[in-house]
């Protein structure tokens, strides 16, 4: 039975049988029948999930969610049991050239040797569920699997081995799988940070990785993690949302996009700014869009989720440093190389450090068009934090200094913003003017307005425009985009 992808050492026809342990005394003495019978028409054996007689509950609702409890419990046990026979038995190597349905019959077939050897049965439905979810323990991420299938999905976040929690369309659920425990989870960790040559314990307790299918994944083990590990993972969407789906959902106008059109066309240099999940990425990758296709675009991220249209793309990710804190690739190293690259626009992911720098020079001197984002609350909030990382890279330079050399490179700061109903909306558009003393000058060209909330919690809110002229609308029309003067005129 363990035949095909059997451990070739394994000398014993079989592991030494230890029965799982029952979670009830009720449940501990099946009837020592054959669990698969023959027939058709079958009495369920007493061992069969959900037939022990239960302590009285109080309504019938509680009944069938304790009963669904225990089940839930009871698979689990079996499945530990199961996938330690595996484990024992399969050799690993020859799972990698295994066809999935080959290496599922034999999954299934190993669990209805054991299942039958332990005396218990399961129902059709149960016995699925098993299978599936020891394939995905053998060869996946375990409970994640299923989360990390599901489009609906976006991120996955596990606080400790009893708590999942996904969120769907803006909003944070807590789920009803779990791991089995702490060893449970810190193996799955394990599988995934070993996949990618790294590793974490106690001495190095943290460690950021993406997943085979391009999804961000981080994790952080105990005891810096206190109540278990905590791990996030923000799924990859293969399908990236584009500007009209942007303006479908009411991320912005089409007013405003036929405006940042203008404004990626004719090559302003543009930062997103907003918070963890804003939508930052996404926007940067929408308005990548606009960029014309004859034009030469390198990226540079941390970890390469961008994916943009143009033909010519030349796509860069940094790099940590291995084991050893050694052969690090920064995004400044990257950035500093692709200057020598013959770029015409330079897109960085997300400028959090050092390179500020150096994007902030490419920005001036002829890499007009580029585009970054950072993480800030407002495009006020968004200078200062350009301020203070070029403080933080150690750069000496008067406060005057450096915000005229900020002013001068950075055109127009988009802010993305997750409300609290969980919608992502571009709630201002910010036009850096020039500096007036020691103050960067700026204008609002568009903002989303609140207005409201419903009883359901959803914001009520409109775009409008504030009434000031684009102080680019004469570049804009130099280039061709001649956008007509009612865009800037706002709704009262
Ligand atoms: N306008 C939108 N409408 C619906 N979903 C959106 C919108 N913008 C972004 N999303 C979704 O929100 C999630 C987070 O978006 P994104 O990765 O762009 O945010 P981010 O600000 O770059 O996050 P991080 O801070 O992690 O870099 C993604 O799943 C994305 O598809
Ligand atoms: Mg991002």
């Amino acid at each position: 039975m363990f035949s095909r992808f059997k451990k070739p050492d394994a000398a014993d026809p079989k592991p030494a049988l230890r029965p799982v342990a029952p979670p009830t005394a009720a449940a501990a003495a099946p009837a020592p029948k054959p669990a698969a019978p023959a027939g058709g028409s079958s009495v369920p054996p007493k061992a069969m999930l959900g037939a022990r007689p239960a302590a009285v509950p109080a309504t019938p609702e509680a009944a069938a969610a304790d009963k669904e409890k225990k089940r839930k419990e009871r698979l689990m046990e079996l499945k530990v049991e199961l996938h330690k026979r595996l484990l024992e038995n399969l050799n690993l190597a020859a799972l990698e050239h295994a066809s999935e349905a080959s290496l599922r019959t034999e999954i299934a077939e190993i669990a209805s040797e054991a299942l039958s050897e332990m005396s218990v049965a399961l129902n059709k439905d149960d016995r699925a569920t098993l299978n599936q979810e020891l394939y995905d323990e053998v060869m996946g991420l375990g409970p994640l699997e299923p989360l990390l299938k599901d489009e609906s999905v976006s991120d996955i976040l596990v606080n400790g081995p009893q708590r999942i929690f996904v969120e769907r369309g803006g909003k944070l659920t807590l789920t009803d799988i779990t791991f089995k425990d702490e060893r449970h989870l810190l193996r799955i960790i394990d599988k995934i940070v070993s996949a990618v040559g790294r590793r974490v314990d106690e001495s190095n307790p943290y460690c950021d990785a993406r997943l085979a299918d391009g999804s961000r994944f981080n994790c952080m083990v105990p005891p810096v993690a206190v109540d278990g590990s905590l791990v996030s993972i923000r799924k990859f969407k293969k399908e990236k949302l584009g500007v009209a789906d942007l303006v479908r959902f009411g991320a912005f106008t089409e007013e405003m996009a036929a405006y940042l059109q203008a404004a990626v066309s004719t090559r302003l240099n543009i930062i997103v700014s907003g918070g963890t999940g804003s939508g930052k990425t996404t926007t940067l990758n929408a308005l990548s869009s606009f960029i014309d296709n004859t034009e030469r675009v390198l990226t540079i991220e941390d970890t390469a989720e961008l994916q943009l249209q143009q033909v010519h793309v030349g796509r860069m990710e940094s790099r940590p440093p291995n084991v050893e804190g050694k052969g690090a690739v920064t995004q400044r190293d990257c950035l500093r190389n692709a200057l020598r690259m013959r770029p015409d626009r330079i897109i960085v992911g997300e400028t959090r450090g050092e390179e500020v720098i150096d994007m902030l020079q490419a920005m001036n001197t002829g890499h007009d068009g580029s585009m970054t984002t950072i993480h800030a609350n407002s495009a006020r909030d968004g200078i200062s934090r350009l301020e203070n990382m070029v403080a933080m890279a150690g750069i000496e330079m008067p406060i005057k200094a450096v915000r005229s050399q900020i002013a001068s490179a950075v055109n127009l700061i988009v802010q993305a913003s997750r409300l609290q109903d969980g919608s992502r909306r571009m709630v201002s558009i910010t036009e850096i003017t020039g500096m007036e003393g020691e103050v960067i000058s700026m204008q609002e060209i568009f903002r989303y307005e609140r207005l409201g909330v419903e009883p359901s919690g959803k914001i009520i809110g409109r775009f409008n425009a504030t009434g000031v002229r684009s102080h680019y609308s004469e570049r804009f029309r130099q280039w061709g985009y001649d956008l007509p003067a009612s865009i800037y005129e706002p709704i009262i």
